[in-house]
């Protein structure tokens, strides 16, 4: 070892060639205020080598924000009467999905609350027709059986986001009423079963999180051997019983992005919508500490506005072609590049194949 280097350079030297932490050095990282530079850039090489300089970018399809389900922190939670509702038709969706194709996108992701109008038959037969135009589906609809996330694969969806938000069960099952933490643990057993790209995540800054729990979220996403892990910062929504908690740390969930990428190198891992509801080019700023994704918006109209999961959601106001440049151009001034393939995860295995 090097002398003079610090504990967190020792650390994040070590994550950056191991990929392996214990629990309690990554909670000495998450806590180490002020080491979010150093460990974005070691991030930063480990994105570079492991999925390379192109940026995915996922067109997301916001079809219903009608949610069965009571979550403390969620706009689209059931006893929100405050929110307008709605729900698009198959056809609508459809339409969305031929149109982000038409901005080059290769994957769409079709995102609502957990709305059983949409039996798994429904969603089946709209995953079948966005199929037949050669996009990669991914799905973000909540819980559900494991025969109904079956029927959705062999309609041909892909990928499946569900996010954990917090492994911590107690916690989990307080500001989540009426869900229960196995059944959300056995939806991505399930969904791993049937040969989903899954992916999963953290909510920041959940009151009562510890940093430990944190940890361990890591420790579980590393376990689950998660493709993709989304993670964001609490956001509190003046309409829900968290509206008045505080809102999650914008430079402890950066960073938690990048050692995500040290500690899970070939995960897919976005650059989210609430990171620069945060802090303006705040996507940029988590491309460049591990993040290789993001999920520009292609819903339209008066859905975008509704489908408010929290205030202040950025790209509000602006439409789905705006929305596709300004990301192109954003990316592109940042000397990355949109990818052009589907961008499935890259198995180390298989790049070791094909050096
Ligand atoms: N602030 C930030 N993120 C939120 N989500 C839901 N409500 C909020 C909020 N108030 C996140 C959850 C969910 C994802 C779709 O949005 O983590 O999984
Ligand atoms: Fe929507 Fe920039 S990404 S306007």
């Amino acid at each position: 070892m090097m002398t003079g280097q610090t504990l967190e350079q020792k650390l994040i030297a070590k994550a950056e060639t191991a990929h392996q932490l214990t629990k309690m050095e990554i909670v000495h990282l998450l806590q180490a205020v002020g080491a979010e530079d150093d460990l974005a850039k070691a991030a930063d090489r480990v994105r570079q080598i492991f999925v390379g300089d192109g940026v995915h970018l996922r067109g997301l399809i916001e079809f219903s924000n009608i949610c069965r389900q009571d979550c403390m922190y969620c706009g689209l939670r059931r006893d929100n009467h405050k929110i307008e509702r709605y729900r698009l038709t198959a056809d609508e969706i459809v339409r969305l999905a031929q149109k982000a194709k038409g901005y080059g996108y290769q994957t769409v992701v079709l995102q609502s609350g957990e709305d059983l109008y949409f039996t798994a038959e429904r969603l089946a037969e709209i995953i079948r027709r966005i199929k037949s135009m050669d996009l990669a589906v991914t799905l973000s609809v909540g819980e559900r059986s494991f025969d109904e996330y079956k029927l959705w694969r062999e309609a041909g969806a892909d990928r499946y986001l569900l996010r954990i938000e917090t492994t911590d069960q107690a916690l989990y099952e307080s500001l989540d009423p009426g869900m229960s933490y196995e059944n959300r643990v056995r939806c991505l057993m399930d969904l791993r079963a049937l040969g989903y790209e899954v992916g999963t995540g953290t909510l920041v800054g959940l009151p009562g999180q510890s940093v430990t729990s944190i940890a361990e979220d890591i420790l579980f996403y590393q376990q689950l051997d998660a493709d993709m892990v989304g993670i964001g910062p609490l956001i509190p929504n003046p309409d829900t019983p968290l509206g008045k908690a505080d809102k999650g740390d914008f430079h402890l969930t950066r960073r938690m992005v990048s050692l995500l990428r040290l500690l899970l190198p070939e995960a897919n891992i976005p650059a989210t919508t609430a990171m620069e509801t945060m802090v303006p080019r705040g996507r940029e700023l988590i491309l460049a500490s591990g993040a290789n994704v993001v999920m520009p918006n292609v819903t339209e109209g008066d859905s975008r506005r509704k489908y408010a999961l929290y205030p202040g959601k950025i790209c509000v106001a602006d439409t789905p072609a705006q929305c596709r440049s300004c990301m192109g151009g954003r990316i592109k001034a940042m000397g990355r590049y949109v990818a052009s393939d589907k961008g499935f995860r890259h198995h180390r295995q298989v790049q070791q194949e094909r050096s």
